[in-house]
């Protein structure tokens, strides 16, 4: 079959600043998909996007094309509306987890298509694996089953659903491409709009443990993913989220869904709680169920009666012990005074470095590695007391962990008070 363009072509072009027709874009990610496109010329066409950007038409249109390079899921049959989140990635984000049973008390049903780890951000997958018996693979029938009897399911994308963004995905992965605005926020929109969902909220991490480091940034890439939601009719809206330290008391698969349970018992720390909430509010919103209180949902069990029933329904058993490392060992604080700053990106780097995380995509990862955080920024500290726990089941991790906390911990004279406050920054809502 004779091709409409040249590959060379559209790379010169993005090279050259230009601004690539809708032709280019159409061919170009469906000739990559079908293997005509070779690695090394996406590659390249993917830095040239990443150092020279792409206009907003641009942006719809290629997320359009990665839509159009699978199938669409259709949840048009449940009685139900859907509503869905999506989080950039942190460092103990474990939101998802409480979030999608709490959403689903209130008639919303809640189709959460989730990934596994890569690098120092945790996958949703990779914790709920960590329940015996839990299993993340469902067809689309058993997705909607599940939708129409439990309200919530959280579960692994099928291979259908935008192909073009999977191979995309793991070639920017390796090749120092993924941190470029437009391909981000076409790479999450294309799956959640292929998805289906009637509403969509973006949780967008700013600071060291995201991939945006500045508000402006953050911003930007808010304000981009809620204009492709919206102008493709999925009521969109975002909050952009403290990443400057990990949320909650846990990093690591196990550890996390410990941290989640205790959160749907009516517990579990503020900042987890206090997100959680607030996701489920615009959630809520933007199902069409503004009246609904999901704090009460959380405090009186109604969460945790529908947790249990999602966990049964993929196989999982909720009451089993949760796995923990075979060792552990103790990072304690250098000096007395206020703990001001603990930084999301070593505490998740080390948390991978313990195990948690993979470093390739074939690699498994160890359910019970991770770090509990003993204290959090604003706490008084004495010198020698306990501030982290490591967990891993292969104790030679231990040093390269201790490592990458170096830095870390940052303790200033009593009366300090940290940099950070509130967990949710700003929101972004359609234009
Ligand atoms: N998550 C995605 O799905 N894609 C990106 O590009 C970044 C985060």
């Amino acid at each position: 079959m004779s091709e409409a363009f040249d590959a060379v072509d559209v790379i010169r072009a993005k090279r050259d600043q230009q601004v690539l027709t809708d032709a280019q874009i159409d061919w170009v990610i469906d000739a990559y998909t079908r293997g005509v496109v070779a690695e090394e010329q996406m590659a390249a066409l993917n830095m040239a996007i990443l150092l020279n950007g792409m206009t907003r038409p641009e942006i719809a249109r290629w997320t359009a094309a990665m839509i159009a390079s699978g199938e669409r899921m259709d949840f048009s049959t449940l009685a139900r509306p859907t509503a869905d989140k999506h989080s950039t990635g942190g460092v103990g984000d474990k939101i998802t987890l409480p979030l999608a049973p709490l959403v689903a008390v209130f008639g919303v049903a809640v189709p959460q298509l989730s990934g596994r780890g890569l690098g120092h951000t945790g996958g949703t997958l990779d914790k709920l694996e960590s329940i015996p018996g839990w299993r993340a693979a469902l067809t689309n029938a058993e997705m909607l089953a599940q939708l129409d009897d439990v309200g919530a399911v959280i579960c692994q994308a099928g291979s259908g659903l935008a192909p073009a963004d999977r191979k995309l995905y793991a070639l920017r992965d390796v090749t120092g491409t993924v941190e470029s605005i437009p391909l981000i926020a076409s790479s999450i929109m294309s799956k959640k709009i292929a998805e289906g969902t009637g509403a969509l909220v973006l949780d967008v991490k700013v600071g060291s443990g995201a991939f945006m480091k500045s508000l402006e940034d953050a911003r930007e890439l808010a304000r981009t993913m809620v204009d492709l939601g919206t102008d493709a009719g999925v009521r969109t809206s975002a909050l952009l989220t403290d990443m400057s330290t990990p949320l909650g008391l846990t990093a690591g698969n196990a550890l996390e869904v410990r941290e989640s349970v205790e959160v749907l018992a009516g517990g579990g720390p503020a900042d987890v709680v206090d997100l959680t909430v607030a996701l489920a509010r615009e959630m809520l919103d933007a199902a069409g169920r503004p009246d609904a209180d999901p704090a009460a949902a959380l405090a009186d069990g109604r969460a945790m009666d529908v947790w249990r029933a999602m966990i049964a329904a993929q196989g999982g058993d909720p009451d089993a012990p949760l796995p923990t490392a075979k060792h552990t060992e103790q990072v304690l604080a250098p000096a007395d005074g206020v703990l001001v700053a603990l930084d999301a990106l070593a505490v998740g780097i080390a948390a991978w470095r313990l195990g948690a995380g993979r470093a390739r995509r074939e690699d498994t990862v160890q359910a019970g590695a991770g770090i509990e955080l003993h204290a959090k920024p604003g706490a008084p500290v004495r010198a020698g007391q306990v501030l982290m726990t490591l967990h891993t089941d292969t104790p030679d991790r231990f040093d390269r962990a201790a490592e990458a906390l170096t830095d870390a911990v940052t303790i200033a004279p009593a009366g300090s008070r940290p940099a950070t406050g509130a967990v949710v920054l700003e929101r972004v809502d359609a234009a």
